[in-house]
């Protein structure tokens, strides 16, 4: 998987900032559910400190927590195959980011994008949290001594930066302590967008529900936010270039792809000259028949908290037993005395 000396293991995380979105499932879950069965270690977190950097209704948090980690189990993440866990529950993680605060530079914190976005013209009154962000997640990837992140293409960025701040710590103390992390982008559904712009990604906090499929969307509500989704007059092209400067259509055709586990041009192929009336129904069809198991087996493990919190417990036992002696190594590395 990679060429470095470090042994191959996967992190990667979710934010339990509201419900779970078809985003969610087909660029980071349905992936992760793929990875686990391989020889590599995989260790999957519901990042709920990540949360915290925009305001959270502290009841809301904890049963989004639940909700994150039933969605990750209904879809399939196996918690003896993976390790799987909230963030808060492993403190190694703030320890870490704040040596990594000491590492990384202004410069590069001021080039994120998605503090950008989400910041908006308000930046000053965004939290400091929300600024550092980004170097929480590397300490989230670099405890593992994580190779390999699965997310979408939204979190490329910040894999990037994660590299960055790897290569400095390694530099800066003369060591090759930290691996030099690889993202995972690939696959149709890198990048789900929002079913009303196409220009914009399909995100949990988008103001209209309508622009979103969630993961406990029923059938009726699938198949009218497909109905209502915004498209053009063109249908379905008969080859995948009449897809170009259409990001609606595009997104659509992803979508379908991403389900069906079928390239865009097999999706092309099967549909050309359909208009929207045949597509979108046959796509609803197939997300009811993909989301449907999985939204009836997140209601059923939501019903149990007691024990998605015993799982979650047990999986942040695990991770520290690899997170405590990073840790420790780290802090040998830096020069603080203990
Ligand atoms: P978040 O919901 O922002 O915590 O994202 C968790 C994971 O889902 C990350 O790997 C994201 O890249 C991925 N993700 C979120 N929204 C989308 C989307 N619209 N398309 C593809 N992947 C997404
Ligand atoms: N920042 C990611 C997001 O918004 C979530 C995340 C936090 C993450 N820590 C991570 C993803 C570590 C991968 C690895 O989607």
């Amino acid at each position: 998987m990679t060429d470095s000396t470090f042994t191959p293991r996967v992190f990667s995380g979710i934010k339990p900032s509201g419900g779970l979105t078809l985003g969610n499932y087909l660029g980071a879950i349905k992936r992760w559910v793929d990875m686990q069965d391989g020889e590599t270690e995989t260790i999957y977190c519901a990042v709920d400190l990540h949360a915290i950097t925009v305001w959270q209704d502290p009841t809301g948090l904890k049963a989004g927590t639940r909700e994150i980690a039933a969605g990750m189990l209904a879809s399939g993440i196996d918690p003896e195959k993976s390790i799987l866990f909230n963030q808060s529950q492993v403190p190694e993680h703030t320890q870490l980011a704040w040596i990594f605060n000491c590492v990384a530079r202004l410069g590069w914190m001021n080039r994120m994008t998605q503090f950008k976005d989400k910041a908006g013209k308000n930046a000053e009154k965004a939290s400091l949290g929300l600024y550092a962000y980004p170097s929480l997640m590397a300490a989230d990837i670099l405890l593992y001594h994580a190779t390999h992140v699965p997310v979408g293409e939204d979190q490329k960025q910040h894999v990037e930066l994660t590299r960055d701040i790897a290569n400095k710590f390694n530099n800066d103390f003369g060591v090759d302590f930290f691996p030099v992390t690889e993202p995972v982008i690939e696959g149709p559904g890198t990048r789900v967008m929002n079913l009303r712009d196409g220009t914009k990604k399909m995100s949990k906090s988008g103001e209209s529900d309508m622009e979103r499929i969630n993961m406990l969307d029923d059938a009726d509500t699938i198949a009218k936010k497909f109905k209502k989704a915004k498209t053009d007059p063109d249908g379905i092209p008969e080859t995948l270039d009449g897809l170009n400067g259409r990001p609606e259509a595009k997104n659509l055709v992803d979508i379908y792809s991403g389900l069906a586990d079928m390239t865009a041009e097999a999706v092309v192929a099967e549909y050309a000259g359909a208009g929207w009336g045949k597509f979108k129904p046959a796509l609803a069809e197939l997300a009811v028949a993909k989301l449907a198991p999985i939204s009836d087996e997140m209601k059923r493990l939501m019903d149990d908290p007691a024990e998605i919190d015993r799982k979650l417990a047990r999986g942040a036992e695990r991770a520290r037993e690899i997170a405590t002696p990073i840790l420790e190594k780290t802090y040998d590395i830096v020069g603080l005395l203990r």
